[in-house]
């Protein structure tokens, strides 16, 4: 495996391996690399011949009451995972190596992000979006692998392929979790113990969500089940519950006529924020 800081040898490195044909596929994260971003990469090697992973948390996606600097790092740890998990090239640059002072644009997310995480973090997918270009530019991926643990984000990002004609197939990957269901974020390490053992009654407001919608609820109640079972099982409010069609995350008409629905909660712990979301359809 090599690691790689520079954004030049980054380019030139791919274009010699796109040279020779080599499918390459891309795992961009923020590092802290845990079972959810592992899977990402299991299924990058498993259809790829050059496995490229990025780590580099992004200054331009946290606001400023975030959590940039206390985010979780551990890089040596990381290199570690990243070498059993096959990967081939490691980019890891600076913050100035990427956000040069002379930088004149940004990308502005218009479409599926009033809602949700996009409607409490402002301008936090703006910050995603124009990462994930750059570093779309730099790698130059076939493929390019998102969890569905940040579903808003992985709908964002199919805008952006989409609006600028990117040659890139978007994998979607399904939230991988803790055996209590917790799902697998760097944020858990924030927890304390007791609010580990109420962290995973997210997902089983999810699944009863899930549930009342099948039997035909109605939306509103249903959300507000959801918030009251939270409260009741957490000892918090959460930020928000909300259901919409997914990916374009508009309302929901008729629960049944719909693609796609999505259940998303978030949750402010005394530390940690935590997001969670289950995306299904009846057909
Ligand atoms: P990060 O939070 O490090 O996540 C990197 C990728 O791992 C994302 O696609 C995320 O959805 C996925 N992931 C995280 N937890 C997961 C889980 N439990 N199951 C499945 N996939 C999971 O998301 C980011 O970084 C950044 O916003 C980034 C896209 C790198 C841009 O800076």
């Amino acid at each position: 495996m090599k690691i790689i800081k520079q954004i030049s040898d980054m380019q030139r490195v791919m274009k010699i391996e796109k040279q020779q044909g080599k499918k390459v596929g891309f795992v961009p994260t923020m590092g802290y690399l845990h079972e959810g971003h592992q899977t990402l990469l299991k299924e990058a090697r498993e259809n790829n011949d050059i496995v490229v992973l990025s780590i580099f948390v992004n200054p331009l996606q946290f606001g400023p009451n975030e959590d940039l600097d206390a985010y979780p790092r551990d890089f040596e740890r990381d290199e570690e995972i990243a070498a059993l998990r096959g990967v081939d090239y490691l980019f890891y640059p600076t913050v100035e190596e990427m956000y040069q002072e002379n930088r004149t644009t940004i990308i502005k997310v218009e479409q599926r992000v009033d809602v949700l995480c996009g409607k409490h973090r402002p301008g936090h997918f703006d910050g995603v979006a124009t990462v994930v270009m750059k570093l779309f530019q730099i790698v130059t991926p076939d493929t390019a692998y998102f969890g569905m643990k940040d579903a808003q984000q992985v709908a964002v990002i199919d805008g952006l392929i989409n609006d600028y004609h990117l040659p890139i197939d978007l994998v979607r990957v399904g939230t991988v979790r803790e055996e209590d269901g917790l799902a697998k974020s760097s944020r858990n390490v924030y927890l304390n113990q007791e609010e580990r053992t109420k962290a995973p009654y997210l997902f089983k407001a999810l699944a009863l969500g899930k549930l009342q919608l099948e039997v035909g609820m109605e939306v509103h109640t249903v959300k507000q089940e959801m918030e009251e079972y939270i409260l009741l099982h957490t000892g918090y409010k959460a930020e928000y519950v909300e259901i919409y069609a997914y990916p374009t995350l508009q309302e929901l008409k008729k629960v049944k006529e719909e693609e796609s629905i999505i259940i998303a909660i978030a949750v402010k712990f005394s530390k940690a924020r935590l997001i969670d979301n289950i995306v299904f359809s009846y057909s």
